[in-house]
This record gives structure tokens, C-alpha cells and sequence, in this order.
């Protein structure tokens, strides 16, 4: 089941993850407040905030780390609390560097990770050493891998007792663009093909952009909104900041505040910036023509994906 035929029957499909009103404090610290949401088999999930925001505790908390103060985790539609070992053998994932044997092969290194969990066949083994690419070089040993390829087995290891769920703590850091082409085709393909409900993090959305069908974006602990790629691409283009190029901007200024209260920033040498919607940039700039100012240009501006996460957070991370 992809996401695709999920978003047509979402009421039919039991999420493969559901956070339900999570809250964890740290001292007087509410690291995560009230957090709620689902996630589906068959879909990326991109949980996007700064630094501090919230999200490794989250994901600590899913992977069994530590305890949410209140609230509850069901994972593969086991309550984490109350069927704890059913809830952790349906989920995989990577929250720090996992540790492994540097002088070991990757293959090596899988089958020592195979003894944690049961009926894990090298056949599954070899199936995961090729979904990471990492096939030609299983018998390397790890200590001349480079760091995409340690992230690669990592997954591998996330991967190998078949998780309905698999959740990556900022799985792009370190990687070069290549790195995080490879990643990004691999989480993919597992999500859409193999139905695996994935969830990653990170504080860029540049880099979630491609990755993920839907994102959350959490600041201060709390989940600010859910809302899909397009959705938020929809929201950039939609942007009506007019970037005015007069040969006074100051007297502009003064002018368009009289009629536009408080939609003007970002003044520069021979250029302001205001908000306004479409219908109203003739009558704008015909004010301005009228009290003698001279109009140069007027430009539409295109917000980016980073300008709409940014106006969503507040900007900035939780220490500034
Ligand atoms: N073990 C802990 N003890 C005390 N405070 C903690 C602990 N773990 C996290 N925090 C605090 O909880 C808040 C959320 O931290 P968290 O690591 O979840 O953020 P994050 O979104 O993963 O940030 P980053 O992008 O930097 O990884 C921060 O203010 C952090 O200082
Ligand atoms: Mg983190």
C-alpha cells in the first residue's frame, strides 16, 4: 500500500505510527508538548524544526530511549507502554552514529546485529547489503568505508528485521549531494514500494524537499503544522510581496503607509518590499505616480521553501 492510495483512503488505512498528545519534560525544560500525529505505511515523513526543537527527543521516545511523560505511542498498533517488545520489533532506525566493528566487514557486522533479533536469514542479510548499494563492498572491512557508506550500513542494520516503521535522526548529516541522492532514492523506494512507513529529520527543509511526501514542522517543542510538499510549494508561489523600485523609497514609503498600514519592509537603497495582493498593485502604484515619486520597476517576489519553514518557526533555534 503506497502513499498515494493512502491520501485517496486515508479512513481505511490504520496508521503504522500514532503519537498521541506526547509531552516530555527535562527539569523545568518542556523539550515536547503535546505532540500529536500519524504516521502511514507507504510514506516519507519529514519532521523539520531547528536546532533544539524537539524532534531527537521524539524519536528517542518512539525508539524506546526514554518515556513520554504523558501521552501515548502506538507503534504497528502496539500500545509502546503495555506490549513494549511487539512495539520495538516492528521499528528500526538510527538515532546516533551506530556502533559497529571496525575491523569487521559490513556483512560481519549484520550478522552480529541479526543475533538481536529473530529468524533474521543471510539471505536478508544479502537483501539489505544490496537495497543500500553496499553489495560489492559487503566484505570490506568497515574501517575503510567512508562515512556515507557507515550511514549505509546503518540503515542496512535498521532494516534488517523487516520494520514496519523506520525512523532516521537526521540521517543526511555528513553526507555529500551524492550521498544524499543514494539515501534519498533508497528511503523512497522502501516507503513506496515496500510499503515501510519512514520518518526522517532534519532543520533543513532544501534537503526535505525531495525526500518526503508530507512534513511537520516542530519549533519549541510543539508541532506547528502537517502539511504535504505541494502544499508548502503552493504556499511559496502564492507569496504577494512586490519589491518597488523608486527613486525615493523613504517618501514611498511614507506615502503607502498612509494606505497600506504596516505591510512595508525590507526598505533598501532604491527599493521597497510590500505586502499586497494582486488587485491592489495598480492602485499602489498609481498613489505613488500621484504624489510625484518615480516608479522604476515593479517586481514580483517568490517567497522560497526556506522563507515559508522560517515564517512558520519564528526563525532562528531554540538557544538564540
Ligand atoms: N537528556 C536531556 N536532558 C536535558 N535536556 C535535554 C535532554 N535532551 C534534550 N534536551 C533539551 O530538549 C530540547 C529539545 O532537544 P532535542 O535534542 O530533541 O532537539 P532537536 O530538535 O533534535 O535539535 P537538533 O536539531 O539540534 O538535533 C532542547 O532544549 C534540549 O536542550
Ligand atoms: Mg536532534
Amino acid at each position: 500500500m503506497v502513499y498515494e492510495e493512502i491520501k485517496m483512503s486515508a479512513s481505511d488505512i490504520r496508521p503504522a505510527l500514532q503519537i498521541q498528545n506526547v509531552t516530555k519534560t527535562f527539569g523545568r525544560k518542556t523539550a515536547v508538548d503535546n505532540v500529536s500525529f500519524d504516521l502511514y505505511p507507504g510514506e516519507v515523513f519529514g519532521f523539520l524544526g531547528p536546532n533544539g526543537a524537539g524532534k531527537t527527543t521524539i524519536i528517542k521516545m518512539v525508539m524506546g530511549f526514554f518515556r513520554p511523560d504523558e501521552g501515548t505511542i502506538i507503534i504497528n498498533g502496539f500500545n509502546r507502554k503495555t506490549h513494549y517488545e511487539a512495539a520495538m520489533a516492528s521499528i528500526g532506525g538510527i538515532v546516533e552514529n551506530p556502533e559497529m566493528y571496525n575491523t569487521l566487514s559490513a556483512r560481519l557486522n549484520l550478522k552480529m546485529y541479526a543475533r538481536l533479533h529473530k529468524g533474521v536469514t543471510s539471505e536478508r542479510i544479502d537483501e539489505v547489503l544490496e537495497l543500500v548499494g553496499l553489495s560489492d563492498r559487503a566484505d570490506d572491512p568497515v574501517k575503510k568505508y567512508s562515512l556515507g557508506m557507515k550511514q549505509r550500513i546503518g540503515l542496512a542494520q535498521a532494516m534488517l528485521h523487516h520494520p514496519k516503521v523506520l525512523i532516521l535522526d537526521e540521517p543526511t548529516n555528513g553526507l555529500d549531494p551524492a550521498g544524499i541522492h543514494l539515501l534519498r532514492d533508497v528511503l523512497k523506494k522502501l516507503a513506496h514500494e515496500e510499503g515501510v512507513a519512514v520518518m526522517v529529520s532534519s532543520h533543513l527543509l532544501s534537503e526535505m524537499q525531495l525526500m518526503c511526501d508530507r512534513i511537520g514542522i516542530i519549533s519549541h517543542g510543539k508541532l506547528l503544522q502537517i502539511c504535504s510538499i505541494e502544499d508548502l510549494m503552493q504556499k511559496a508561489q502564492s507569496s504577494s510581496v512586490y519589491r518597488i523600485k523608486a527613486s525615493n523609497p523613504s517618501k514611498a514609503k511614507e506615502i503607502l503607509s498612509e494606505v497600506y498600514p504596516n505591510r512595508i519592509s525590507n526598505i533598501g537603497s532604491d527599493t521597497l518590499d510590500i505586502e499586497i495582493d494582486e488587485t491592489q498593485i495598480n492602485e499602489c502604484v498609481r498613489t505613488l505616480v500621484a504624489s510625484g515619486s518615480d516608479i522604476l520597476g515593479v517586481q514580483k517576489q517568490e517567497s522560497t521553501l526556506e522563507d515559508i519553514f522560517l515564517e512558520i518557526t519564528g526563525g532562528g533555534s531554540e538557544n538564540e
